[in-house]
């Protein structure tokens, strides 16, 4: 794996709220075909790091590189425009409109099929993407016209990552998927996710919960105070290994890197 040219790195990133030293110098890559799991305890800075690769903040310093070449990433439609997608907790889906409608919500500038592609789109050529993709992704839900407001939290959360990998990504970032799913729920999104993989995408995801964690990614990455504190091959490691990294102590703490 550390052969290839990762689809995404950041190298050295820094940023600064008031007082607060979120992120410092910071690497961070992902390859294809992977799930790279950022773990760390509450304010290490992960989703600060998710929303600077997404391009929702600007760092105060460091390089974002795609495929191996140097990006300027100053708004998120540069990073969708990269291919970079992410899916926030908050999940951006409207309540009131069906599924189909927020598939293609946002998306009516026709991002990454040309400008016109948008406008040629009708509603059953919609329909008929929506219901595709969703069945790809094994998506079970009661019919694409349901409104959102209808849908469980593991649909929901479902739909949401559909909606960020039918536009050709090559990257989708997760912020804590599954945080407020119930055990089946939290199943299926796990399914979803090594199926993000399988299609060929570097997938990252944020999680507290090691057990999930565990078993969907295949390299840890450990932030700890703003700073990326080790990396872990997930078959080569244990919870406690990875625990104490996140807290800092205990007998099996290794320094930064030291498993990469
Ligand atoms: N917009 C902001 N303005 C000011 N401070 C911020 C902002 N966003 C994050 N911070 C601070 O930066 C630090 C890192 O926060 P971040 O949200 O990245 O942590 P996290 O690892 O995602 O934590 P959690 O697991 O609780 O979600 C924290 O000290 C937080 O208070
Ligand atoms: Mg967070």
């Amino acid at each position: 794996m550390q052969d290839r040219t990762p689809v995404l790195q950041l190298r050295q990133i820094s940023k600064r709220f008031g007082a607060v030293q979120a992120l410092s110098d910071v690497d961070f890559e992902v390859y294809s075909d992977e799930v790279v799991a950022l773990v760390g305890d509450n304010g290490a800075g992960k989703s600060t790091l998710v929303k600077t690769i997404a391009g929702a903040y600007r760092p105060d310093s460091g390089d974002y590189i795609f495929n191996g070449q140097r990006a300027w990433i100053s708004k998120p439609s540069d990073a969708t425009a990269l291919g970079v997608e992410t899916v926030y907790q908050d999940l951006a889906l409207c309540d009131n409109l069906d599924v189909v409608s927020n598939l293609f919500l946002g998306r009516e500038d026709g991002t990454r099929f040309g400008p016109a592609f948008a406008d040629v789109l009708d509603e059953v050529e919609m329909e008929r993407r929506a219901t595709t993709v969703l069945k790809e992704l094994h998506v079970r839900i009661p019919s694409v016209r349901t409104q959102i407001a209808n849908l469980s939290g593991g649909q929901r959360q479902s739909v949401a990552v559909a909606r960020a990998v039918m536009w050709n990504s090559k990257v989708v970032l997760l912020d804590e998927p599954t945080a407020a799913l119930g055990v089946e729920q939290t199943q299926q999104v796990k399914e979803l996710i090594k199926r993000l993989r399988s299609r060929g995408l570097g997938v990252v995801v944020i999680s507290h919960n090691l057990a999930d964690v565990f078993e969907v990614s295949d390299r840890i990455i450990v932030m700890r105070l703003g700073r990326r504190v080790a990396t872990f091959e997930t078959a080569n490691t244990t919870s406690t290994e990875v625990i104490a990294a996140i807290t800092g102590v205990g007998p099996q703490h290794r320094p930064n890197g030291a498993n990469a």
